[in-house]
């Protein structure tokens, strides 16, 4: 039988539909947000007996605590973000922190936590973005780590081998709560499909990294040919 999928950042946005997907496939889902209440909520909006659990990966040191009762693991999901705006010129050094602790910390606490839950099949998958290379006013914060993501799964996935380590970097998601009906305009002419990616293609490709044994280590573009 098919083992559980935690998605940390499951109860918003692309983590959110991911754990429609799964749910919808028969799996056993845990998906998590900062709050409990708001978890559970989501769960039981996705169906199929989904689990909601809050953890907060600012705070790393609480983070083992919050899996404590979470059992064996086939895929570990890390979607989650907090929005942020930062330029160099006006450093914000608290929100610096908070967003690096999150991605960077946050995420490898979560894999720290359950390396020994993962199972024969398991997988992870971090999520980055195009951020990395395609800087915005702003982005000093997002674009440091999502570039970050690349290292980790570089070195994640011969830490943990045989258990296969992978990310994926979306451009901007045109229909993501975050983006949609913002203007989109200049990014889109400068997509070579003439669109932008959509969350289902996010979802589609996420599965993808998650369930080919074949694919480890692999830095995943997801962005309609971003120029
Ligand atoms: N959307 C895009 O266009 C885009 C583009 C490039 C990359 N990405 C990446 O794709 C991933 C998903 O993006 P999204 O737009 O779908 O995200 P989103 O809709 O903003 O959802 C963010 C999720 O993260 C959770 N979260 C926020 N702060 C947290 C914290 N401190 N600890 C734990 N969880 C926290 C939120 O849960 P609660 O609010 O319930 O706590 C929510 O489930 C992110 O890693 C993002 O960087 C997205």
């Amino acid at each position: 039988m098919a083992g559980t999928v935690l998605i940390v950042g499951g109860t918003a946005g692309i983590g959110r539909d991911l754990a429609n997907h799964y749910a919808g496939q028969g799996r056993p889902v845990v998906l998590t947000g900062r709050d409990a209440t708001t978890a559970a909520k989501v769960a039981s909006e996705v169906g199929g007996g989904a689990q909601g659990l809050a953890l907060d990966l600012s705070k790393p040191t609480e983070i083992a605590g919050n899996l404590a009762g979470l059992g064996p693991v086939d895929h570990v999901v890390l979607a989650a973000i907090d929005r942020d705006a930062n330029h160099v010129k006006t450093y914000d050094i608290a929100a610096a922190v908070h967003l690096v602790t999150l991605k960077l910390v946050g995420y490898t606490e979560v894999v720290h936590t359950l390396a020994d839950r993962l199972t024969g099949q398991g997988s992870i998958l971090l999520f980055g973005g195009q951020a990395r290379l395609r800087p915005y006013p702003g982005s000093t914060t997002v674009s440091s780590i999502n570039a970050g993501v690349v290292g980790m799964v570089r070195t994640l996935s011969v830490e943990l081998a045989p258990v296969r380590v992978n990310s994926i970097h979306p451009g901007i998601v045109g229909d993501s709560p975050f983006w949609a009906g913002k203007p989109l305009d200049a990014v889109v002419a400068n997509t070579l499909t003439g669109r932008l990616a959509t969350m289902d293609e996010v979802v589609r490709a996420s599965v993808f990294l998650l369930e080919n044994g074949g694919v480890n280590g692999v830095d995943l573009v997801v962005d309609g040919g971003w120029r």
